[in-house]
């Protein structure tokens, strides 16, 4: 997919024509990541927007005592970097390549420029960031849960909306994040995070091969955890 194909696809700019996606296009440029390479660090002054063409991506902070604890994880034709552009803060969080990765950056004057010549823009913009906020607020009440198995159970609901497909009732997903992946964003350790799962196999609630993960009867499971 070339640059104007992917911009099409990312659902915040879906009302620009094709003229204002190729002008866009010409000011962004695109980088590489590799696995596990930082992309932006908390607190560093933003000048850059930033658009996954490839790969996906963690959004981290870390604890007090040095845990990463994982906000989100966003993928191709997501964004990233528009907090600092908008407040003028320094970068509220780190962000990692997941894998081997590919985004388009936009200067900050171009992407601001945007907002303000397209107002539909600005708009998606803030549904997507209420959408954010949404699932942080889930988040939190998740954290605040003393039952690690429930957390672990509201961290799939959470990563099956946002990786997983649905038939026939059930819900995959392929490209599960690694173990202590999930366990940064349950706030658990992986091994924690392992034996639940073994205890979730027992009961006949989900199957494990490798990284694709198979929930059943997905409706019950998220009125057991979510
Ligand atoms: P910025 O603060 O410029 O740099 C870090 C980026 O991480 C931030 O912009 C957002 O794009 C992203 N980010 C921070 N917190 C969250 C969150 N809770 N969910 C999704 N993305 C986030």
């Amino acid at each position: 997919m070339d640059n104007i194909e992917l911009l099409h696809t990312v659902p915040i700019f879906k009302d620009l024509s094709e003229k204002d996606v190729m002008t866009m296009s010409d000011k962004m440029v695109s980088r590489s990541y590799s696995q596990g390479q930082m992309i932006l660090l908390e607190e560093t002054m933003g000048e850059t927007f930033f658009v996954i063409a490839a790969g996906s991506v963690k959004i981290t902070r870390l604890s007090e005592d040095g845990r990463e604890v994982i906000l989100a994880m966003l993928g191709e034709g997501e964004f990233f970097g528009e907090m600092s552009l908008l407040d003028g803060g320094g970068r509220s969080a780190n962000v990692v390549a997941l894998e081997e990765s590919e985004v388009l950056t936009l200067p900050r004057n171009d992407f601001l420029d945007i907002l303000l010549t397209f107002p539909k823009i600005a708009i998606s913009l803030l549904e997507e960031l209420a959408l954010r906020l949404r699932k942080s607020d889930q988040q939190i009440e998740s954290l605040s849960l003393s039952d690690v198995e429930h957390r672990i159970g509201m961290t799939l609901v959470r990563l099956s909306e946002e990786l997983g497909k649905i038939k026939n009732g059930n819900v995959n997903i392929h490209n599960l994040p690694y173990q202590q992946d999930i366990a940064n964003m349950a706030g658990t350790s992986r091994e924690t995070v392992s034996r639940t799962f073994s205890i979730l196999e027992e009961k006949g609630l989900v199957k494990r091969d490798g990284r694709n993960l198979t929930i059943f009867d997905y409706s019950a499971f998220c009125r057991a955890f979510a």
